[in-house]
């Protein structure tokens, strides 16, 4: 996804932006672009970092009080400064933003280089704004320009423009990807996330699909597009400044590593009462004989969600007594799966604007069946187009590798499966009181791992030169492995898989020797005897092995290189504490190889096209 952001006011526009941009980095970051107007439009772009064009502009003196910038996630041309965005018309009078994916794009292309326009970039972007500049020419009206070329386009966007022929307004639109109005004072701002809003303001508008505004610097018009007004509420935030700044921290992502404890518990309060050994979900929308009438679980998300989920297929079979499936969201939407209304789909995301969940979740609702979002963002796409909601309330998650959100997801997975439980008479209210105990329990036991971060730094300091890494686990540790492996190789760049402990011997035992670190998860439980076996199988041929085991257990620290201790918990809470060390190894191991841990390369915090 790319950040887009918007500003008239009093201001010098071109603080203001490039303030914003640098917000909206971790949405995309391989070209940046900013334009402003002061009678005149002045345009800057070029690749990298919101820094690499301060250094640019430095000498510039723009003084306009009305401009747009954008940061890039290439998805059509590649990173350079002629795709950066914005987008100019010919003679340069007119600049817009986009965020999305226009799918009609080459035909609109086509067209409009038929009808004489000349192109300079390989995006999909641009062709918005020849077809505003082609209907501006044949209207000399901005806002008809403007709505005239919206009409022609498919796809997902959100969409910023302005002009030296409306030098106050900025025009606004979105479908699919999100954009925010924020109501200053004698200001407005315009962004992709509400982030870099709340230092001027936490009044919001929330842009809706199928509408367009027309917004200065004392006040945003929304209309339709046959031009009717739209009346929109203007939304107090919740959310404080301070939530979105790093605070002590040099990367946003060890400051959400340490939130977890907190963010637990806004998910689970107000919502689970140990004493009655109830769980409460206001927001899913499925009545409780709908819900008894379902017979299995789908649960469909990408990359991290995905890992909650695997996690939540432990909870939801043995509390819920649910048959469950975990489906690639990319995959089960192309795969004409065999559901029906007696199917519940969980769709889970942190963002919220997924393409590719977003697809499962019109897939899953095409063939009938009842979808609940699992998500961390009010207002995301996803919380409209599912039946019901279980929002995670970890906070704004800016940092791309998600980790506050994961362990908020696998609680809402928690309370869900001891909801269906209860609501089946398969969980009697004292076992319920007893393992929402343990769920409000848990903050206190992941501040207990954060005492052993020192020991944690030092393990990475002694393996963050291997060129790889295996993460083994057995039962909720298999799952467990995977994030582990995906937090490394995400935010260091170190080659690093996570497998099922008990599928090593048919194939994976062959990477291993004296090169190779594996991380066991070896917790006590179930599964415990066979993973020293396993642990064995890996000493035998060399391997080192670092151990994430339970409290206590002296004897594993005789079998392997280095252990990490997590507190004892109920063996369904390890898929969300024996996590947070694993967080905390790829952090640091990022951070000694040099890595920009909130922005890692060729990432971006949600992937909003397929
Ligand atoms: C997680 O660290 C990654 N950034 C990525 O796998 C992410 O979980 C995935 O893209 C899904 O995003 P979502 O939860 O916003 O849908």
């Amino acid at each position: 996804m790319c950040g887009i952001f918007a500003y008239v006011g009093m201001r010098p526009a071109v603080n203001v932006i490039v303030t914003g941009l640098k917000k909206l980095e971790y949405r995309g970051y391989d070209s940046i672009g900013i334009s402003t107007i002061n009678q005149s439009l002045h345009t800057f772009k070029c690749v990298g970092k919101v820094s690499e064009l301060e250094e640019k502009i430095s000498d510039e003196k723009l003084t306009g009080k009305l401009g747009i910038g954008h940061t890039r996630w290439a998805t059509h041309g590649e990173p350079n400064e002629l795709n950066a965005h914005p987008h100019l018309d010919k003679d340069n009078k007119i600049a817009l933003v986009h965020n999305g994916i226009i799918e009609n794009y080459k035909e609109l292309r086509a067209e409009l280089q038929k009808e004489g326009f000349v192109f300079r970039s390989q995006t999909d972007s641009e062709v918005i704004i020849h077809l505003v500049a082609k209907y501006y020419a044949a209207s000399n009206n901005m806002e008809q320009a403007f709505v005239g070329a919206i009409q022609h386009l498919e796809g997902t966007y959100a969409i910023c423009l302005v002009s030296e022929f409306d030098p106050k307004k900025i025009y606004a639109t979105r479908k699919g990807s999100p954009l925010i109005v924020g109501v200053g004072d004698k200001e407005s701002i315009v962004s992709s996330d509400i982030a870099p809003i709340l230092k001027y303001t936490k009044n919001i508008i929330y842009l809706d699909e199928d509408e367009y505004a027309i917004i200065t610097d004392t006040q945003t018009i929304v209309k339709d597009f046959h031009g009717k007004i739209r009346p929109k509420e203007v939304v107090k935030s919740s959310i404080n400044v301070e939530d979105v700044e790093k605070g002590q921290y040099d990367f946003y992502m060890m400051k959400e590593i340490h939130e977890q404890p907190y963010s637990i518990i806004q998910t689970i309060q107000d919502r689970c009462d140990v004493e009655a050994g109830t769980v409460t979900l206001r927001y899913i929308n499925i009545s409780p004989g709908q819900m008894l009438g379902m017979n299995r679980i789908v649960i469909t998300a990408c990359g991290t969600s995905l890992h909650a989920g695997l996690v939540g297929e432990f909870y939801l079979e043995k509390f819920a007594q649910m048959p469950v499936e975990i489906e690639y969201a990319a995959e089960f939407r192309y795969r004409n799966p065999i559901i029906d209304s007696k199917t519940l789909v969980i769709a889970i995301s942190q963002s919220g604007e997924t393409a590719d969940t977003l697809a499962a979740v019109a897939e899953a609702k095409s063939k009938g069946a009842k979808v609940i979002a699992i998500c961390n963002v009010a207002g995301s796409t996803i919380t409209r187009e599912a039946d019901g909601v279980i929002y995670t309330k970890a906070g704004l998650e800016i940092g791309v590798a998600s980790t506050k959100a994961f362990t908020a997801q696998v609680t809402g997975l928690y309370m869900f499966a001891i909801y269906l439980a209860r609501l089946k008479y398969l969980m009697s209210k004292e076992t319920a009181s007893h393992y929402l105990r343990q769920i409000f329990e848990l903050p206190a036991l992941i501040k207990e791992v954060f005492v052993d971060e020192d020991h944690i730094f030092n393990i990475a300091n002694k393996y963050y030169k291997s060129d790889h890494f295996l993460y083994l686990g057995r039962g909720i540790g298999f799952p467990v492995a995977l994030e582990g492996a995906l937090k490394m190789k995400e935010i260091s760049y170190i080659h690093a898989e996570g497998y099922s402990a008990a599928e090593m011997k048919h194939g994976p035992i062959a990477l291993i020797d004296e090169n190779l670190p594996v991380v066991v998860i070896a917790l006590k439980g179930r599964s415990y005897e066979k993973i020293l076996s396993n642990i064995s199988e890996v000493k035998a041929r060399k391997g080192m092995v670092i151990a994430i085991a339970t409290k206590g257990d002296r004897a594993i620290a005789q079998l392997v290189d280095d252990v990490i201790y997590i507190p004892d918990t109920e063996e369904e809470l390890t898929g969300i504490l024996a996590v947070i060390p694993l967080q905390l190894l790829a952090y640091y191991a990022a951070v000694l190889r040099g890595c920009h841990v909130d922005q890692p390369r060729n990432l971006a915090k949600s992937v909003t096209v397929e």
